[in-house]
């Protein structure tokens, strides 16, 4: 992608590295990082290269400081619905088929923190900090805050910090398993890079299924989950990946998968 203002792209291998780029401003989401953002996941997905996306922001201060407050004098609230909904970031990271790790060193609030919540696995310096401060300026979280957090985290812990917008540190995000895992702020892009190349390596198609799977997880109740997960298991079934699983572990190799 080319003329690109507030992102990057950056491709490691089979790992692409999306950057948030408005470090002067924490990296705070506007509409520009949201309309890149969208633009960059569409090309990405159809990338064969790519089989897995780690999301960061640039500098040392923040992940993302959260919405652009900025542009919210100018929201009406149908703008503001479709700037949230319709072709958000947010979004299309939900909809987005391969695997996807937050990469995060430094503040991770409101939109950031929706923007972590959206990916798969959330990776943390030891100096990061999250909260929903949106109730501070006497608004609510509209990045699917009061849902993944709750998902995540249990309804009062969630309702704690949403109500009193108040910051927690990385370990309390560790505990709490709003991030998977805290690494010193040196060892974050070794340790994320290790990982997405890790998952990397397995076989595409059975990713995005099992992405898809997990995801249902909390969508639906157990019994339309179980149904769902056969469905998504018979169907790895007819993939070449699946016969090149099973015959490199019978021939005792290690597979060499293709996405097919
Ligand atoms: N939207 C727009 N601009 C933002 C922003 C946001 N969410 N968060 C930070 N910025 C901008 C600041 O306005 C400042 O810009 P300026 O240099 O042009 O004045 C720049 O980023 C640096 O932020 P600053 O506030 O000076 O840094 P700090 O270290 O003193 O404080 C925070 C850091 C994160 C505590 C503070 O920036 C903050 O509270 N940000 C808003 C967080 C928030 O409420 N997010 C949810 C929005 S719904």
């Amino acid at each position: 992608m080319s003329n690109l203002e507030t992102i990057t792209i950056e491709r490691r291998g089979r790992v692409a590295v999306l950057t948030i780029n408005r470090p002067d401003k924490l990296n705070a989401l506007n509409s520009a990082v949201h309309r890149e953002g969208v633009a960059a996941l569409d090309e990405l997905r159809n990338d064969n290269e790519v089989r897995v996306l780690v999301i960061t922001g640039a500098g040392e201060k923040a992940f993302v400081a959260g919405a652009d407050i900025s542009e919210f004098e100018g929201h009406t609230p149908v703008t503001q619905r479709d700037a949230f909904h319709e072709r958000s970031l947010f979004n299309s990271l939900d909809q987005f088929p391969k695997p996807v790790i937050a990469m995060i060193d430094g503040f991770c609030l409101g939109g950031g923190n929706e923007l972590a919540m959206a990916c798969d696995i959330r990776m943390a310096s030891d100096k990061s900090r999250f909260s929903q401060p949106e109730i501070n300026l006497g608004i609510m979280p509209g990045g699917g805050g009061t849902q993944r957090l709750t998902h995540l985290v249990g309804e009062g812990r969630s309702m704690e910090m949403i109500l009193t917008g108040d910051m927690i540190d990385a370990a309390t995000a560790e505990k709490f398993g709003l991030v998977n895992h805290v690494f010193p702020a040196a060892e974050l892009g070794a340790e994320t890079m290790k990982l997405a190349e890790k998952i990397a390596e397995k076989a595409p198609i059975a990713l995005q299924l099992c992405k898809e799977a997990v995801k249902f997880a909390s969508r639906s109740n157990l019994d339309e989950g179980l149904r769902r997960e056969i469905d998504l298991f018979a169907l790895v079934f007819s993939t070449e990946d699946k016969q090149e699983g099973v015959s490199a572990f019978l021939e005792k190799r290690k597979p060499e998968f293709k996405g097919r």
